[in-house]
């Protein structure tokens, strides 16, 4: 097959959502579809661990929540795709926000019941400032939910996006019948009881079958959703889908495998393929023949047996064959890439080659940053991958001393990961970390000693802001001088202040005004 033809199979997405609306349901019947695992919860009856397929860290499972973001990659229906699953929960914001910048589309899914929740508006605020393609599945039809308009009218109003409904419900909560396929007057008979679903010809919605099926009373507020669909709403646009401004919507149940193929078949017809990328110098094409990569993810200690860190790369460009050798653009160096890898729930598998659109992961022997490009030779950065200023920060103490190269390696570790930054204050030997959400902090703490061995109290810094100081080293002296207490340095060596409130914050700035006070490094 040509290279253009394989990149034109490919769809990468991710799956945004509130916490506990079905994703780690649907990733599994996603697998599924594509024979990744036999049977959907399979994965997490084995040896009656109480882990899911794309939960990593045991933290995770002890509150659960999802905390880290995930990749898999599964075949379907000819197309090959790469699904980035990403945290729900709002303390990881920053790692989805990266998560978001390596795919080409995404998967919003909103649990019938509850509508749209907070994290969900978050997270398309994202997917909107990319003008990333959205399908929308709403979740959990078999529950006592919401009335299916009020639903699409809450997308069009918080979400801001206008919706397009490829199916319509019949019925819901304990009388949920099925789904009804607008584009070919198909209707998708549900059971719970029995599982059973079946697919029904329908000559339209005015079909006596679908009557004698559900029952006068549901067809008659199905027909009123069905005229408001087709007569008061925008028909399907793929224009405007591709450009973040219309959504097709499905519904369905995730937990009974209900309306699942139909979202992964709409993947595979209307979602893009790999898109151009933007770098400092030019917009690359995918098909372009040389290969070119961005890492948008570091994680350490995956296989906890192994003590690896994985950088997982996007593919922009061109293709790679293991072994090949690329341009590490950053330092210049020549790297192989020897073993990389797919994700298959629990198990990585090592591959021969992967195509523009495809997310692998490679070893990382520490020395990639996130965000660092990789090329065939040509000296380029993609653009886009953003940095994030942490919020909240807190002074580590080591509980066993005798564990110091132990804390000092895993804090180094988890803060090139990219969810933790680590300072050194000017005026005490204890290490500062910062976080963007304050459950970091928790899991930093549980990661160094499980992963690490070494045990730490997190003492909080009560800050009002952070700044990264720029300017003449003179006068940066002098500032660190005066605020030794407040200073810190971060990992390149720049100076940063913890301003405890406004007051302090606007005399520094008054008194510095030549001094720049940055929110970002
Ligand atoms: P998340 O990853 O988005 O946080 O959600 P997850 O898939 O873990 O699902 C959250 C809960 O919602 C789970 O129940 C799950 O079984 C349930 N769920 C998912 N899809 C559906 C659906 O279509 N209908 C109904 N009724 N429930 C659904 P749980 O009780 O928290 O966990 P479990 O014991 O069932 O695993």
């Amino acid at each position: 097959m040509s290279l253009s033809s394989e990149i034109a199979l490919r769809r990468t997405f991710a799956i945004v959502s509130h916490p506990d609306a079905g994703k780690t349901t649907l990733t599994e019947k996603f697998l599924w579809y594509g024979k990744v695992i036999r049977e959907a919860g399979h994965v997490r009856a084995k040896a009656n661990k109480s882990y899911t397929v794309s939960d990593w860290m045991k933290i995770e499972q002890q509150r659960g929540i999802s905390v880290s973001s995930s990749v898999l990659n599964f075949p379907f229906e000819g197309c090959y795709f790469n699904l980035v699953d990403t945290p729900g929960h709002q303390d990881f914001c920053e790692d989805t926000y990266r998560a978001l910048t390596a795919v080409d589309a995404a998967l919003v899914l909103i649990d019938s019941v509850n509508g749209v929740e907070k994290q969900t508006v978050k997270l398309m605020d994202v997917c909107r400032m990319r003008h990333t393609p959205i399908i929308t599945f709403i979740n959990k039809m078999d529950l006592d939910g919401r009335d299916v308009l009020d639903l699409l009218d809450e997308i069009e109003k918080i979400l801001q996006i206008q919706t397009c409904p490829f199916t319509l419900p019949i019925g819901y909560g304990k009388l949920f019948k099925g789904v009804y396929s607008i584009a070919d007057n198909t209707f998708n008979t549900f059971s719970k009881e029995d599982g059973k679903q079946e697919i029904l010809q329908m000559s339209g919605a005015d079909d006596p079958k679908l009557v004698e099926l559900c029952g006068e009373e549901y067809i008659k507020e199905f027909k009123n959703r069905y005229d408001v669909a087709t007569q008061a709403m925008d028909p399907f646009d793929r224009e405007k889908y591709l450009t973040g401004k219309q959504c097709p919507v499905f519904f369905g149940s995730a937990v009974n495998n209900f309306g699942v193929r139909q979202l992964l078949n709409a993947f595979a017809n209307i979602a893009p393929p790999p898109a151009p990328r933007e770098s400092d110098t030019r917009v690359v094409e995918p098909t372009e023949n040389a290969f070119s990569a961005f890492i948008f993810k570091i994680q350490a200690n995956m296989d906890p047996r192994h003590r690896d860190r994985t950088a997982f790369l996007r593919i922009c460009s061109g293709s790679f064959e293991r072994g090949n050798k690329v341009l590490h653009c950053r330092t210049g160096r020549e790297i192989r890439l020897a073993a990389p890898t797919s994700f298959l729930a629990q198990d990585k598998e090592v591959i021969d080659k992967a195509y523009a659109g495809d997310i692998v992961g490679i070893n990382d022997p520490g020395i990639f940053n996130i965000g660092d490009t990789l090329t065939e030779g040509e000296k380029f950065k993609f653009s886009g991958i953003p940095d994030f200023a942490p919020e909240f920060f807190a002074r580590v103490t080591l509980l066993n001393p005798l564990k110091s190269k132990q804390l000092g390696k895993g804090l180094a570790q988890l803060s090139e990961e990219g969810a933790t930054q680590l300072f050194s204050a000017l005026s005490s030997a204890f290490p500062v970390i910062g976080v963007v959400g304050e459950l970091q902090f928790d899991v930093l703490k549980h990661r160094l000693e499980n992963e690490y061995g070494a045990e730490v109290q997190l003492d909080k810094i009560s800050v009002f802001c952070a700044r990264w100081i720029s300017g003449e080293q003179k006068r940066q002296e002098d500032f660190a001088k005066e605020y030794k207490g407040d200073c810190l340095q971060d990992k390149h060596g720049s100076l940063v202040c913890l301003f405890p409130n406004e007051y302090r914050l606007n005399l520094a700035v008054k008194n510095y005004s030549e001094l720049g006070f940055s929110k970002v490094s």
